[in-house]
């Protein structure tokens, strides 16, 4: 007898390096669903063709990724309170009613953070580095984890005070102290430190410094970089040197993951047994 798969894919441009396929493989065969997930690159103009296409042809859904989040949040016909804050979706579900969109990256990484890392959120000082693409998607989730206080601080200034604007209210919601901050005011003040860092800046690919002072981190801080392999590494090691528990993103990328299953397939997969299993991948080919 054979199955038909449920067809999922992974779109972007460039997209050939996306692990996503990888990941959902593991997670099909772990939980047994009938899944089939593939990887399409789409032309930069060609993102709504696509999607409408691949659901036409019976798709499930997809996973969105750069450049294509904003344009997956404006072409569906409803959208989770995440998207809306983000104004960006990396999952898109389809169904007889239409094309839905969740955020999943911001759970992504408070999973890997709270459960993989053990390190609580609720009652911290955080400090958000950023306030681009993977900043605003992020900030939401993070929120809802009732931290005491948050802090953007950005190059540019303004887009870290928008960000803030943005999600004045669902701070208010959760009793946090949310703020933009300049890098000059954190300089200046050496005992503003952190209990978790995040870096959701693209610096480290621009070959840039670490955009933060050393003096956010203490002994016991988590340094946390939304990014994995090469491109993680400058800050993880500003961050081990300076004493801090330095962790990359390869958690969120699995977790994230994990949160598109789960809304596709009502089914939980085991998403710290993947990591584990990627994470020996990864090394694998980097001795080679
Ligand atoms: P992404 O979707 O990955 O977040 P993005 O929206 O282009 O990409 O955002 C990139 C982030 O990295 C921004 O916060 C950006 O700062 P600006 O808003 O000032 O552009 C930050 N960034 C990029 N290069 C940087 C550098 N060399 N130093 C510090 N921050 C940098």
């Amino acid at each position: 007898m054979t199955t038909t798969l449920d067809s999922y894919c992974v779109t972007g441009n460039p997209v050939a390096h996306s692990r996503s396929p990888w990941i959902h493989a593991r997670f099909a065969e772990l939980t047994g669903q009938p899944v089939q997930y593939d990887r399409a690159l789409v032309p930069l103009d060609g993102f709504a063709d696509f999607v409408r296409d691949f659901a036409a042809q019976g798709g499930k859904g997809c996973n969105v990724t750069v450049p294509f989040k904003l344009q997956a949040a404006e072409l569906a016909t409803s959208a989770s309170e995440r998207v809306r804050l983000a104004g960006a979706a990396n999952t898109l579900v389809f169904s007889d009613s239409g094309i839905h969109a969740d955020n999943t990256d911001g759970l992504g990484i408070v999973a890997d953070i709270t459960r993989n890392a053990g390190v609580t959120i609720t009652g911290r000082d955080v400090l958000l580095l950023g306030a681009g693409g993977a900043a605003s998607g992020a900030l939401g989730s993070l929120l809802e984890q009732k931290p005491r206080r948050l802090v953007v601080t950005n190059r540019t200034h303004a887009k870290a005070q928008a960000l803030v604007e943005q999600h004045a209210s669902i701070a208010a919601l959760h009793k946090v102290e949310l703020i933009a901050l300049e890098r000059q005011a954190l300089e200046a003040d050496l005992t503003q430190c952190f209990d978790i860092v995040i870096n959701a800046t693209a610096s480290s690919l621009a070959g840039a410094d670490v955009p933060a002072p050393a003096s956010v981190l203490h002994a016991r801080s988590l340094a946390y970089d939304m990014m994995y392999g090469p491109a993680a590494q400058a800050f993880l090691d500003w961050a081990s040197s300076h004493g801090a528990l330095a962790r990359d993103g390869l958690g969120m990328l699995v977790e994230q993951a994990a949160e598109s299953f789960a809304l596709w397939r009502g089914v939980r997969p085991p998403s710290a047994q993947v990591l584990a299993e990627l994470r020996e991948v990864l090394k694998t080919e980097s001795a080679h």
